[in-house]
């Protein structure tokens, strides 16, 4: 665990990040992607930490892939890449960079070195975990397989290296119905998020067996909070996560990955809008999109919030949190993943 009163020391000892009104003026370019959102006093104390960061980044020759799920100063202010699991694990494959900061959890982390084994991965705060990756293990991989004799495993990439290593294939949100729609067999394991899971097993012609695991964000909305908002706030577009109960994405007027929402958001251009998601995906776009109205609650994902400006600083200056995998395990997970990237790639996904 990163200890925050060395990491503090640390930094004071190299950097100067005292908050600073003339450096938050110089960086505009950048603070306006997100003046809507962060105040213009918080941008004062943020600049010093953004400005150091990208120069330490260039010093490492690292790039930061960035989760739609980031806080604003992190999306907006230090990332090269955001987007999605699908689209980080790729881009992960293509960058040339040394080093790469997976701001995010640490299982997009573990993704990014199975891909990239040669690459310095490192996570700004290893206890950014996640509920899904952490509710199975190989062994439940291996229950699924003694239950339904024959049939494919599909893991959601919100798994472990040895999960995916235990796997057939896996899938991100924004290509699951298509990955399951392409195995031979009729039944299909899918693990480990059970609701992920019901929604695929809707949009798709198989019989989709599951793993009961949730997301801690998007298992708390009810089909009940939807149709009361609607009530109370009517004409609002209500766009879910496929991570949400199946009767949440029936109540919903759209669901998608995080990218898949993000697009859908900025096709339509509602009037109102609310993200059944986490909280940071309609403040990423709230500046794009000045006429879309972000109403309504959204709920923080813990984990993801563990990762902070201060933490993505430190790691770049220290080179602590390196994410290792074993490589044979490393080797059998990529073969799960590498097969869901060319599969997507086959289908145009
Ligand atoms: P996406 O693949 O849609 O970005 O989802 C990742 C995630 O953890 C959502 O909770
Ligand atoms: Fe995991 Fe849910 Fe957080 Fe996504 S939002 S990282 S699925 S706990």
């Amino acid at each position: 665990m990163l200890d925050l009163t060395n990491v503090r020391s640390t930094l004071s000892e190299h950097y100067d990040l005292e908050p600073n009104a003339d450096l938050a003026a110089s960086m505009q370019d950048i603070y306006s992607k997100m003046d809507r959102v962060i105040t213009p006093a918080d941008w004062v104390t943020f600049a010093p930490y953004v400005k150091a960061i990208n120069e330490v980044k260039a010093k490492r020759n690292a790039v930061i892939l960035g989760h739609n799920y980031m806080t604003p100063e992190i999306f907006h202010g230090v990332s090269d890449f955001v987007g999605d699991s699908l689209q980080l694990a790729i881009k992960a494959t293509e960058v040339e960079a040394d080093v790469i900061v997976q701001c995010g959890v640490h299982f997009m982390a573990e993704t990014s070195k199975i891909l990239s084994p040669s690459k310095t991965v490192l996570m700004p705060d290893m206890e950014a975990g996640c509920s899904l990756a952490e509710s199975i293990t190989a062994e439940g991989v291996e229950e699924m397989r003694a239950k339904y004799p024959g049939a494919p495993v599909v893991s959601y990439v919100n798994t472990t290296a040895e999960v995916k290593a235990a796997s057939d294939i896996c899938c991100t949100s924004s290509n699951a119905v298509a990955i399951v729609n392409a195995m031979e067999s009729d039944t299909v394991i899918m693990t480990p998020d059970q609701y992920l899971a019901q929604n695929v097993a809707n949009e798709s012609h198989k019989n989709v067996v599951y793993w009961p695991g949730s997301c801690i964000v998007h298992e708390q909305y009810t089909a009940k909070d939807l149709r009361d908002f609607r009530e109370w706030n009517p004409g609002t577009r209500l766009i879910a996560h496929p991570e949400c109960p199946p009767d949440v994405v029936a109540e919903a007027d759209f669901s998608g990955s995080t990218s898949g929402i993000l697009k859908y958001v900025h096709d339509e251009k509602p009037e109102k809008a609310m993200l059944i998601t986490e909280c940071s995906m309609a403040s990423n776009i709230a500046d794009e999109l000045p006429e879309v109205d972000f109403v309504g609650p959204c709920n923080m994902c813990p984990y993801m919030k563990k990762i902070t400006l201060e933490k993505v600083l430190y790691v770049l200056h220290t080179m602590e949190n390196q994410v290792e995998v074993d490589p044979e395990m490393a080797d059998k997970a990529r073969l799960s993943v590498q097969r869901m990237i060319d599969l997507s790639r086959q289908l145009g996904i």
